[in-house]
């Protein structure tokens, strides 16, 4: 076969260069040139063949829709963000800081998988055999099975796979495979961009799951994972601090299960476990109710979970500094401007650092009422009272607006113990004599519709 040109193509236009340029010679935009292969003319005509089978025009009513059958890996927490389990022919990609456990729960999973007599493969580019030889005994899998190809070459990889025909194989990483028809090195976004595709393509006319690993690169993750994340079928992300043992693992993208599922984890001596019954790991232990801390009951999928959330109000330079960790920082501007204005609590001259405990990453609005109150008790220097906790989303009107499935998280909330709530006044248990407190299973409720009102209710209960 002849050696493919390489071709430079534009992300912003598509037009192509045959040499790279800083400056798209169509679109006049920068830095937007990134290295491909184009084929030879006999080759163009079959290369997507496999990924668009002929198909006639059909009526959506008459098309059969079969169901999916999932394969479970064993690992339940695992199964649960993949949507019940690996599909066959389905392209899974993995993402997340170096060092947070990516190969350590594949290398269980896979193990698992074979053990259910599927073939597997382990694709090493990052160890040797012997390292993941290493870790398996240390996971306690002696008599594992798994078959490990340390290999980064895209060619052999692919050979191996067609050659073994393993019902799952795992690429550890995407980021170490290169492939001979580019001359860019192994990790940029070509090389990443193309093998993913050549990979996704074994896949399809296979019938192998194929798991890509990816590496959350510090810089904006240029030739992270983020490049791949619309050729994939599934996308889940490792998150969590690696100072403390837990780990979460996020479906934000899934073809065939429901999206923002997590799954959680304990790092154990003897690897990752599955964490069935996980709502209150993400509380600190503080004996007494200390200032600026609110407790949250999110809801990340299908489950509630209880977090509790940090803040620290303290006076700043001429340019205060905004700072949150695992909160999103413009709805924590937002927010600093709404408490201000509605409710008179002014942090203009404070530095203002949020945390939500546990390295836990929460992006939805019902946690804006739970800041709130951690910001105001913290700058006031008094804490919530024992057993309090608050969601709630927080309007630019200072209007407090409910969260989807209240009653769930309040229920849950009262399981483990808590005693006071804030909530927004449609998540709070029906009737009830006007404006009271009400009941739940020896939670006590306020309802409350802006965040003055919220205010005033906590200096009530102090
Ligand atoms: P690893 O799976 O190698 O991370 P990644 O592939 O995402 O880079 O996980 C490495 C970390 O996990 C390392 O710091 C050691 C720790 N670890 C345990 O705590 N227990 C174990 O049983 C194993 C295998 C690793
Ligand atoms: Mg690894």
């Amino acid at each position: 076969m002849a050696k493919d040109k390489t071709v430079y193509s534009c992300t912003e236009c598509g037009g192509s260069s045959p040499k790279w340029q800083g400056k798209c010679p169509h679109c006049g935009a920068w830095n937007t040139l990134i290295e491909g292969v184009a084929e030879a003319p006999a080759a163009t005509r079959n290369r997507f063949a496999s990924l668009a089978p002929a198909s006639e025009v059909a009526v959506l009513a008459d098309i059969e829709a079969a169901e999916v059958p999932r394969t479970p890996t064993g690992i339940g927490e695992l199964d649960r963000v993949l949507g019940g389990g690996i599909v066959e022919g389905g392209v899974v990609l993995i993402g997340g800081d170096p060092g947070i456990g990516k190969s350590t729960l594949l290398l269980q999973a896979l193990d698992g998988l074979q053990r259910s007599a599927l073939p597997t493969l382990y694709v090493t580019g990052e160890e040797s055999g012997a390292q993941v030889a290493l870790r398996s005994r240390r996971l306690g899998l002696e008599q594992s099975q798994v078959k490990v190809l340390a290999e980064i070459q895209l060619e052999k990889i692919l050979a191996t796979i067609a050659a073994q025909q393993p019902a799952v194989a795992v690429i550890d990483s995407i980021q170490t495979v290169y492939s001979d028809q580019l001359t860019s090195a192994p990790g940029s976004v070509a090389q990443v961009r193309e093998c993913a595709a050549h990979l996704t393509r074994a896949a399809k006319s296979g019938g192998t799951t194929i798991v890509l690993v990816g590496h959350v690169t510090k810089e904006g993750a240029l030739a992270g994972p983020r490049v791949l994340e619309h050729m994939v079928d599934t996308v889940l992300y490792f998150e969590g601090d690696t100072h403390s043992s837990f780990r979460l693992v996020r479906a934000i993208k899934n073809r065939f299960g429901a999206v923002n599922e997590i799954g959680v984890f304990a790092m154990t001596e003897k690897g990752l476990k599955g964490v069935a019954n996980p709502s209150a790991i993400f509380l600190s232990q503080h004996s007494e109710p200390v200032p600026g801390s609110c407790v949250l009951v999110t809801l990340e999928g299908t489950r509630p979970m209880l977090v509790e959330i940090q803040a620290l109000v303290d006076s700043g330079g001429p340019s205060p500094r905004r700072l949150s960790v695992g909160l999103d920082r413009d709805r924590l501007a937002m927010l600093l401007a709404v408490l201000h204005r509605h409710a008179g609590v002014a942090c203009m001259d404070q530095d203002v650092f949020v945390n939500a405990v546990g390295g836990v990453r929460i992006s939805e609005p019902a946690a804006d009422l739970a800041v709130m109150l951690a910001i105001a008790s913290s700058l006031r220097g008094r804490a919530l009272p024992k057993g309090f906790l608050a969601f709630g989303e927080v309007g630019l009107a200072g209007e407090v607006r409910p969260a989807p499935r209240g009653q769930e998280r309040l229920r849950e909330a009262a399981k483990l113990g808590f005693s006071v709530a804030i909530v927004p006044k449609a998540n709070a248990p029906k009737p009830g004599a006007r404006g009271a407190a009400r009941e739940m299973e020896g939670l006590t409720i306020h309802p409350v519709e802006r965040i003055e009102e919220a205010l005033e209710v906590v200096r009530g209960l102090a």
